[in-house]
């Protein structure tokens, strides 16, 4: 496995790329911006494809990696289902698989350092973001935090683990890199508490002064840039009720790019076809099934995902390979759903 811990100096936040192989799919978990460059040499170096680019929450102290890797590799871009994130593509919940090539990730919801805040286990080792840190845990004071709710993530969740896990956090100040969940139950000074409220209270008089980068990164996090506005500007896009009236017609190809999993929980729209986004490039090219869908059978490629991030981006590569009839629903499947479009399985 390719495990590689990456560090910001400048905002104390560790990076996180894996894979199961060399020459196979990866994964980043909380990218900084600044630091792109490296990791898509890095990613060059170790003969990876970069295939999602997850955030552990909304941060509030540096810039994120997601965008400009989204723009420069393509890749997914994931966050959980209360991200308010316009740049995240697929959104995880408590009890879904985080999963690239070879690894399947355990997604835990643990919010009180933010509402949005996940876990993801990965066999011996767990991604704590910024709910439990070493010797420390993820301030609960700004960005709908909630100490109360902190208390039920690590209590409830991440302590329950086995001891030896390995706890991988999204920050760390002091030159730790890695502890477990056995040695953050006994020595963590935040939680050798007695009660919730003795939590609480705890959290609510830290007194820390915000972040140097949180007037900055916030906004620029939650306003990353859509790529459905350009492909909307180009006459590629459809809107949900313009896409009703096409369905069933034979001359429509409608193409669900989501995976399994996304389809399994949130329904399909009747007859389309299943085409995975990651697969997209190799779908699209001389002899892949959507370009002789469109060339032989001449049929209009309407692409669909989630809430349209990943089909914009697939409309935007299939007409640079020359398929002129694709376009794609502006946002997705929940537009879709919103706009009472009927669903199958
Ligand atoms: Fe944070």
């Amino acid at each position: 496995m390719i495990f590689r811990q990456l560090f910001d100096q400048v905002s104390g936040t560790y990076t996180y790329l894996l894979a199961i192989r060399r020459g196979g799919e990866a994964m980043i978990l909380d990218p900084v911006i600044e630091k792109v460059d490296r990791y898509l040499q890095l990613i060059k170096e170790l003969d990876l494809r970069l295939v999602k680019a997850v955030d552990t929450h909304l941060h509030a102290d540096h810039v994120t990696g997601l965008g400009a890797l989204r723009d420069r590799t393509h890749c997914i871009t994931v966050m959980g289902e209360q991200s308010q994130v316009d740049v995240v593509s697929l959104r995880v919940a408590e009890g879904d698989k985080l999963t690239v090539e070879g690894l399947a990730l355990d997604v835990l919801y643990t919010p009180g350092h933010t509402d949005d805040s996940y876990s993801f286990l990965m066999g011996d080792r767990v991604f704590t973001g910024d709910t439990l840190l070493i010797r420390g845990t993820g301030r609960t004071d700004f960005q709908n935090g909630d100490p109360r709710a902190q208390y039920d993530s690590i209590f409830g969740k991440l302590l329950r683990l086995p001891e030896e896990t390995l706890v991988y956090p999204a920050h760390d100040y002091k030159g730790e890199s890695v502890s477990t969940i056995g040695e953050e139950k006994r020595f963590n000074p935040r939680l050798q508490v007695k009660s919730i409220d003795e939590y609480v209270d705890l959290m609510n008089n830290l007194k820390l002064p915000n972040p140097k980068m949180m007037d900055v990164a916030v906004p620029a996090n939650l306003h990353v840039g859509l790529h459905q506005e350009e492909v909307a500007k180009r006459g590629w896009a459809l809107s949900a009720e313009q896409a009703i009236k096409f369905l069933g017609k034979p001359e429509i190809a409608l193409v669900d790019l989501r995976e399994t999993s996304e389809r399994e929980k949130h329904g399909v729209i009747p007859g389309s076809l299943h085409a995975p986004y990651p697969d997209l490039a190799h779908n699209i090219a001389p002899g892949g099934k959507l370009r002789t869908l469109a060339e032989n059978k001449e049929k209009r490629i309407v692409f669909y995902c989630a809430f349209g991030e990943r089909s914009a981006m697939a409309v935007q590569a299939a007409q640079d390979a020359g398929i002129a009839s694709a376009c794609h629903i502006h946002g997705g499947i929940d537009a879709w759903k919103k706009a009472d479009g009927a669903l199958g399985r």
